[in-house]
């Protein structure tokens, strides 16, 4: 087989090691594309075979990988251990199919080569399109540069083959490109700006409950994201899925139609405060501010369930192996807006006070609802950890 070796000299001693990764000199074709990912033993990743020919080089920067590869013409095959027993790079490619397996946890960092011949006039809208699965399902997610797209893209492609769309790739309030085949669409895309929603209430609802329309006309089973907001926060227990919504703010509105707007063939999940390792939101937002300052004035008189997107993804791939319909699914526990400042202080080590005040103080367009936790009435709903846990999990990735 046309597979290359490239023996990665490798300089260690007690303090660590140094290495080269890739010579770039040395490789048929220049290269495109760098990608990073860290797998967990046992996990398979990237079984797919590139229908353009671009090639991939597999180096395993700790940790070891197994390293498979196939020509789909002959049947030939080709595997290979890499990683700290074996310091090689392995060059395949692209029309041979190929992957590899996480022997231990590890560090893994497939680089792509383009085509030799010729050069596309602009780039490709879809990076990820040239991935065409063998056995994987190809999942799309939608908002991928958003915090809760991040963490779908990155949970579902442990093994499934996932296409990452941002606001660049479609701008969901127009009809969707051609994407191909999907067994799965996860529509994470949306009008976040809660008061910005009460100036724009069309804008808002042009991409919320119009986007919501377009990805299900993509004809795959959707999850599609809803809030908290729905609900109008008289209660003083948890919100369950059969409580009657009651938005009071444009965004809420918005939506709510939204989930009227996905179809029967979807899984609806309310959820609330996500907070994530990307895009801002409030834990990064008082992380700043408790470095900057002595005190920071958060609101006292709203409760909710401030969600980690990465638990919450997790959730989200168990839940769609259950029936459609409306899913609460957030972070166990609940708390006020200062509480939860007072807990980011709290882990992150920051000495910083936080003065509670009530939400009138601070004028804001949009009204929010005081009571807001969500929890799951139905059968066999995936349980997330508790908020405090989500928050130490994402402050290891800050
Ligand atoms: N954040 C929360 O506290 C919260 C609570 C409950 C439910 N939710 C829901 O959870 C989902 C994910 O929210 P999130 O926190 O991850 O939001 P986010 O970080 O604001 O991400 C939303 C993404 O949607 C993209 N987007 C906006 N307009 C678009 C358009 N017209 N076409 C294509 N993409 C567009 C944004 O792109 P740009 O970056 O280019 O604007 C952004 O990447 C949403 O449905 C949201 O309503 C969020």
């Amino acid at each position: 087989m046309n597979v290359l070796t490239f023996p990665l000299a490798r300089h260690e001693d007690g303090r660590g090691w140094f290495a080269e990764l890739v010579r770039a000199s040395a490789l048929p074709k220049p290269i495109r594309q760098a990608n990073l990912s860290r797998s967990r033993q046992g996990v398979i990743r990237g079984l797919h075979y590139h229908e353009r020919g671009q090639d991939d080089l597999f180096v395993c920067l700790e940790g070891m990988v197994r390293v498979v590869v196939l020509d789909r013409e002959t049947g030939e095959t080709f595997t290979e251990d890499i990683g700290d027993d074996n310091p090689v790079a392995i060059y395949i490619p692209g029309t041979y199919a190929h992957g590899y397996e996480a022997l231990t946890d590890c560090l893994g960092e497939p680089r792509r080569a383009r085509r030799p011949l010729g050069r596309r006039a602009r780039p490709a809208p879809l990076e990820h399109d040239i991935a065409d699965s063998l056995d994987t399902r190809r999942v799309a997610v939608t908002g991928a540069a958003g915090q809760l797209g991040c963490a779908l893209a990155e949970a579902f492609s442990r093994d499934q083959a996932v296409l990452p769309l941002t606001r660049q790739d479609w701008d969901v309030t127009m009809p969707a490109p051609q994407l191909g085949r999907l067994e799965l669409v996860l529509h994470a895309a949306a009008w976040t700006d809660v008061d910005g929603a009460e100036a724009d209430p069309q804008g808002a609802a042009a991409v919320n409950v119009g986007g919501t329309q377009h990805a299900a006309e993509l004809g795959a089973p959707l999850v599609c994201f809803s809030t908290d907001y729905v609900f109008d926060g008289e209660k003083r227990t948890p919100y369950v899925e059969s409580d009657a919504p009651n938005p009071r703010s444009v965004y809420g509105r918005t939506k709510l139609n939204a989930e009227a707007a996905a179809g029967d063939e979807a899984w609806v999940v309310r959820t609330s405060w996500l907070f994530g390792w990307t895009s801002t939101n409030f834990v990064r937002t008082m992380l700043r501010l408790g470095a900057e300052r002595d005190e920071v004035a958060v609101v006292d008189d709203q409760r909710g369930c401030p969600t980690y997107v990465g638990h919450l993804a997790e959730a989200v791939r168990a839940l769609v192996e259950l029936p459609y319909g409306v899913w609460h699914l957030a972070a166990s526990g609940e708390c006020t807006w200062a509480e939860f400042a007072e807990a980011i202080f709290d882990e992150a080590g920051l000495d910083c006070r936080v003065r509670g005040i009530a939400s009138a103080e601070l004028g804001r367009p949009a009204r929010r609802p005081a009571y807001s936790v969500l929890r799951s009435e139905r059968e066999g709903a995936p349980v997330l950890p508790h908020w405090r846990e989500g928050l130490r999990a994402c402050l290891e990735r800050l």
